[in-house]
């Protein structure tokens, strides 16, 4: 039995630059991707070091934040939707900000100053002007801060972290990889990454201030790169796992044509990087990733593939796929299906394929009717939900070493945290040992479902 007993100390506050406090209160909601939940930290970081304080209660807020995606339509739905019900907030305070960041600032920009609703739209790499846009929309000035970078990267800014035991770490923004179906490119402007000692060094500060696991963020990290030192991902995630070797290491997202022999060597050669990996294939059809520009063949990420297992057999993979891209027919449909089969993936996104405005598929149109599209989609969602059960099926009988994270969602007398694979284990939660959140303990797994494990303490 090895259990790892670890000091946890208090990481519900992490050190900032000192500031005298204003008085006003920020509230901040976000929607969209990892990169977004830890661009609200950063956000929230440059407000405290201005003397303005975080809520969690948006009636007690000065200044409301809706932090957007724009990834798909439905998700702009969703913010027009919760933007409108602002207008409750507003009505009570005259004097409420609201602001409107992240992707879908970016791309809809003053257009959003239109309703008298919003104060100011603020894109990803305008957000060290936070404090001074609030202190003009308090005095009546709306604005929009748009422009994006090439350099911005956020390094010095400490990100307001509020709980748990695991921390985003955000080591590069934007993408240059120019896939025809994906706004991000034109709403986080170009790749540009951060420098590597000071990536080790936050990591260092996190394991001090009682985080015990990082996972390093980027849109591609894999194409990571120190532009002094020339040290690529690989070289970042063994300087990294060397500099803490107790912390656990993940990453999202890779990118196959990145998915390189020296970053799946580099994974198997240190215990602390945890084997998972997020391997977006996108469609199974060699014409429709053409069509996308995801510049790899099925064949080359199947090889991606094969060579993860051969090096390390249980590595957890995941993915994420688009049904209904333009002109997909059955025929490329069922070739996705196919890839679903052969990797056996432990988990899928999987969305049907939404057209982005100024992206170069929205000029291929939109021919796949909704309800094929639809229709597909369910097909893959239903045999990776066997598969998955299938899959998970295999850790009966296993022993996992789980990062105890705190109670689970339905009962208090049960824990929850997270296998080295990245799959959710629940087991009953025995105080007499006095496990705490942030221990690593062995559990022995006795059942499995679509998407979580139930085990008990060894
Ligand atoms: N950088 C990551 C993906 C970020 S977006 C990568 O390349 O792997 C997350 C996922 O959203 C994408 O992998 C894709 O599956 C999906 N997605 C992006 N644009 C989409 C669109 N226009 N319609 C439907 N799904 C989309
Ligand atoms: Fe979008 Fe492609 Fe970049 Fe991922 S790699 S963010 S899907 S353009
Ligand atoms: Fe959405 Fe922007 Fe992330 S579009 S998925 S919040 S990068």
């Amino acid at each position: 039995m090895s259990i790892l007993r670890l000091p946890v100390l208090d990481n519900r506050i992490v050190a900032q630059p000192p500031a005298p406090s204003n008085g006003l209160k920020v509230y901040v909601e976000t929607y969209g991707c990892a990169m977004n939940t830890a661009d609200s930290e950063i956000v929230m970081g440059v407000m405290a070091s201005e003397g303005y304080a975080s809520t969690d209660v948006p009636d007690d807020a000065d200044v409301i934040l809706l932090n957007t995606c724009a990834i798909r339509d439905n998700a702009e739905k969703r913010i027009h939707e919760r933007l409108d019900h602002l207008k409750y907030y507003k009505k009570r305070n005259r004097d409420l900000v609201v602001g409107v960041l992240g992707c879908m600032a970016e791309r809809l920009r003053s257009s959003l100053l239109d309703t008298k609703l919003v104060d100011i739209v603020v894109g990803p790499d305008e957000y060290r002007r936070m404090p001074g846009l609030v202190e003009d929309a308090l005095g009546g000035d709306r604005s929009t801060a748009v422009k994006l970078s090439r350099v911005e990267t956020y390094d010095d800014i400490v990100p307001l972290r509020t709980e748990g035991v695991s921390a985003w770490v955000s080591i590069m923004r934007g993408c240059d990889k120019f896939c025809t179906f994906c706004v991000v490119p034109f709403t986080r402007g170009r790749e540009r990454s951060r420098a590597l000692q000071s990536v080790v060094d936050e990591a260092k500060g996190l394991w001090d201030s009682g985080f015990r696991e990082i996972t390093l963020l980027g849109q591609n990290v894999n194409s990571y790169r120190d532009d002094v030192s020339g040290h690529d991902f690989s070289d970042l995630l063994a300087y990294i796992a060397r500099a803490v070797p107790q912390m656990r290491i993940r990453y999202s997202t890779s990118h196959p044509q990145d998915m390189s022999d020296k970053l799946i060597n580099t994974m198997a050669e240190h215990d602390n990087i945890c084997k998972y990996i997020h391997l977006p294939i996108q469609s199974g059809s060699n014409r429709i990733l053409e069509l996308m520009n995801r510049t790899y063949t099925v064949e080359h990420y199947l090889g991606r593939i094969e060579r993860i297992k051969k090096i390390m057999p249980h590595a957890g993979i995941s993915t994420d796929i688009i049904s209904g891209f333009c002109t997909e027919t059955n025929e490329d449909h069922q070739l996705t299906l196919d890839v679903v089969r052969e990797v056996r993936y432990e988990l899928a996104y999987m969305y049907a394929y939404s057209p982005r405005e100024n992206t170069k598929a929205w000029k291929m149109g939109d021919d796949v009717p909704d309800e094929v599209k639809s229709q597909r989609l369910a097909e893959i969602i239903e045999l990776q939900r066997r598969l998955a059960n299938e899959v998970n099926q295999h850790d009966v009988g296993q022993t996992h070493s789980v990062l105890v994270e705190g109670p689970s969602k339905r009962s208090s007398m049960q824990w929850k945290g997270r296998t080295d694979t990245n799959k959710l284990v629940v087991f009953p939660h025995e105080d007499t040992r006095g496990y705490v959140v942030g221990s690593l303990v062995d559990v022995r797994i006795n059942s499995a479902n679509t998407a979580t494990l139930h085990g008990v303490l060894v």
